[in-house]
């Protein structure tokens, strides 16, 4: 990247309800994506575009990413930590590191996007439109759900259109949402306020585009909110895939340090093992995520399914259909679970239970 942004904020706060079970032993930036902790992903996207100067907006549970992360030397990273003394929202959360800027702009990334977006040329266009503050925009087929960012010819905001309703919606015109990915000058933050909950999506951009001066960047990289189990499934796939660009291998299958697949067990097509997971003689895993340390009994099936750290799955099992299995929990033999559906960390299904 140019010398236009030198540093960028993490908002790595949130509480990530919808991946409970999973994120009750581990913040979302440190669940693992394939090799390495998702946000790694992050500071690694940042690296190849000569950022290496990283806030990380915590909330939830700070301690586990200080303790892995420390001061950033390890991984070639200048990183420092501010913690909301009580959930400040998005905004609020980037309010929170204003004392830590350095420079006149920043760069905000939410904490759970993979994305291989060109930062070059997003800033590229900040700067030669003279922006205050440009957001990264995704399209999507079905706007129903989402914030809709409606720009005029030049790319600047006219409107946020919130779940709009097919009358609301123009002839042609592109489904654009937010990407969760911004450029701010200085001056945005400065106007932030201080102290309170804020949301930087609800509050703070309908305010600055009402100013002028706000822009969006239209993306067709890859882009992917990791918050859902589903989603989360998917990015493995995706990395394996060579989908996104990231530093992880490529290729059918991921096993982690000291996985274990007996004769005759299967992994993949596309399927991650967490370190030391064991696959035991006859199982068979695809599409699905293994969490370090599971175990996978002899001659079960697990497709489409995340499996949590430490759990182990019963002999002849069969988890599929998005079946996301909290750590430690205990699945017992001849089981038969199709998602969605949710065991809870340190649960117990007793043996030959049919859950549809
Ligand atoms: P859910 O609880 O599943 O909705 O996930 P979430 O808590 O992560 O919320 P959401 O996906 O809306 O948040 C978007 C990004 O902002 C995530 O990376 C969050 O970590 C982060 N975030 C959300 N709220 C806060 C907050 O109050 N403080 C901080 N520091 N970060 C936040």
């Amino acid at each position: 990247m140019s010398a236009a942004v030198t540093q960028a904020v993490l908002l790595v706060g949130g509480e990530g309800r919808r991946l409970r079970p999973l994120t009750d032993t581990r913040p979302k930036p440190m669940m693992s994506l394939v090799d390495r902790p998702f946000v790694t992903h992050q500071l690694d996207h940042l690296s190849r575009h000569g950022i290496h100067d990283v806030i990380f907006s915590c909330g939830y549970r700070p301690e586990a990413l200080e303790l892995h992360f420390g001061d950033g030397s390890a991984f070639g990273m200048r990183l420092s930590y501010v913690v909301d003394p009580e959930p400040l929202g998005t905004a609020g959360a980037v309010k929170n590191a204003e004392g830590l800027l350095t420079g006149d702009r920043v760069l905000v990334f939410n904490g759970d996007i993979l994305t291989d977006l060109d930062l070059d040329a997003l800033a590229a266009q900040h700067v030669e439109r003279g922006s205050v503050g440009t957001i990264a925009l995704t399209p999507v087929e079905e706007p129903w759900a989402y914030g809709l960012v409606r720009l005029h010819p030049d790319r600047s905001v006219e409107a946020f259109l919130e779940k709009p309703s097919p009358e609301e919606l123009r002839p042609g015109e592109p489904f654009l949402i937010n990407a969760g990915t911004y450029l701010l000058e200085r001056q945005v933050v400065e106007r932030m306020p201080a102290g309170r909950k804020c949301s930087i999506e609800r509050e703070v951009f309908p305010e600055e585009a009402g100013r002028g001066g706000l822009y969006g960047f239209p993306s067709e990289c890859y882009w992917r909110d990791i918050g859902t189990p589903a989603s989360y499934r998917q990015a493995h796939l995706d990395v394996l895939a060579g989908s996104v660009r990231t530093e992880s291998p490529t290729g059918l299958r991921y096993l982690g340090p000291g996985a274990q697949v007996a004769d005759g067990a299967t992994v993949g097509p596309l399927a991650s093992l967490g370190a030391g997971a064991v696959l035991e003689e006859g199982a068979n895993v695809e599409r699905s995520v293994i969490g370090d340390g599971a175990r996978i009994g002899r001659g079960a099936h697990v497709t489409d399914a995340i499996v949590g750290a430490g759990a182990t799955i019963g002999e002849g099992s069969l988890l599929s259909d998005g079946v996301v299995i909290g750590d430690r929990a205990s699945i017992g033999a001849g089981n038969r679970l199709r998602g969605p559906l949710k065991v809870a960390t340190g649960g117990t299904i007793p043996p030959g239970t049919l859950i549809d």
